[in-house]
């Protein structure tokens, strides 16, 4: 439901347009060094409205330290992190309340929640939700400091050309998706617990939480299906396992092979698109032709890699502290 985790172990909270959003999280092991300014970078490049096709919401984004922090250092104990919302419009989902948004959560929230959900600004569902994960993303990468953890996006509508694609959706008053590329280095051999707990098993679930994420593959992922066997396997060339080639993205048998692990994400286009749509109005019950208003990501991708380094982050502290890389005091 709303956390994640057995160790370094995550719960989130909040809604969109409600007073704060947050995270708690557990099992973050005593000693570490932490102010509220470990984690404003992450914060920072998760942030709408700094760049071409990002929402023009601005919210400061300053995280206030409510528990789990003592003298300057975490505790042992949960850590909450609250976010407060102070630029919210409500009114623009008032208006689109009786056309649930196709492509969002609206009509599957409301047939769940019995309308009892809060709407507004896509409520629970909205990716405002990650800021917190970001946050608790920047404590884990902390925690690894030994780990470098970057991902980036490498394609935008079908474009390798950023920009180019980018400017598809601007010139075509539409929405577009992306793709986004994970890289991490320095991770030891031996992570992952398999047979439900393999790295790819736990990271493909936390990945698909991510708002508007709709395909995880690993190494060669899909095009691994039309190679020949001697030319996807990749063969170990000395004593630390490091490999010629690397289809297998750093992970065999659900564990870390101390390669680089690589992943990519398929990320769908906004379904808040500008073009006008037609669908259901459940007061009339009838289709009828509407554009939807409010301040939107033209293309998602573009503030999601700082969120998939995060959940990458977390996953991988839980799987290092199981395997007891991270000490419970520092
Ligand atoms: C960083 C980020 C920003 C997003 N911004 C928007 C947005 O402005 N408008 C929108 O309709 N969806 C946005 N989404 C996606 C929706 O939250 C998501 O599509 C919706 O909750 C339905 O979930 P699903 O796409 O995973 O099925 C964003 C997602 C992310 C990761």
């Amino acid at each position: 439901m709303n956390s994640f985790g057995r160790i370094f172990r995550i719960s989130i909270f909040g809604e969109s347009h409600g007073e704060c959003i947050g995270i708690t999280i557990d099992g973050c092991p005593a000693g570490l060094l932490l102010t509220p300014e470990d984690l404003l970078p992450d914060l920072e490049r998760r942030k709408g409205g700094k760049q071409k096709g990002t929402t023009p919401r601005q919210e400061e984004d300053l995280p206030i330290f409510k528990s789990g922090i003592f003298n300057g250092k975490t505790t042992g104990f949960p850590i909450t992190i609250l976010f407060e919302n102070k630029n919210t419009r409500s009114e623009d989902y008032n208006k689109q309340r009786s056309i649930p948004r196709p492509g969002h959560a609206d009509w599957v929230a409301h047939q769940k929640f019995g309308g009892n959900e809060d709407y507004r600004g896509g409520g629970h569902f909205s990716a405002r939700l990650t800021t917190g994960i970001v946050a608790a993303g920047a404590i884990a990468k902390k925690l690894m400091s030994d780990l470098t953890i970057q991902a980036e996006v490498t394609e935008i509508a079908g474009e390798k050309d950023l920009e180019k694609g980018l400017q598809r959706a601007i010139d075509a008053k539409d929405s577009v998706g992306g793709i986004i590329e994970c890289r991490v280095n320095g991770l030891p051999v031996g992570l992952g617990e398999p047979y439900f707990d393999s790295i790819e098993s736990v990271l493909s679930h936390i990945l698909f939480a991510i708002p508007a994420v709709k395909g995880v593959e690993f190494g060669a992922g899909f095009a691994a299906s039309k190679m020949f066997g001697s030319e996807h396997n990749d063969a170990i060339e000395n004593m630390e396992g490091k490999t010629r080639t690397n289809h297998a993205g750093g992970i065999v048998g659900g564990i870390s092979n101390g390669n680089e692990l690589i992943f990519r994400l398929a990320v769908k286009p906004t379904s808040s698109t500008p073009k006008e749509q037609n669908s259901l109005n459940w007061d009339t019950g009838n289709t009828e032709d509407f554009s939807i208003k409010g301040r939107h990501d033209l293309c998602v991708a573009l503030r999601a890699p700082v969120i998939v380094e995060a959940v990458t982050a977390l996953v991988l502290a839980d799987f290092m502290l199981l395997e007891q890389k991270i000490k419970r005091i520092l």
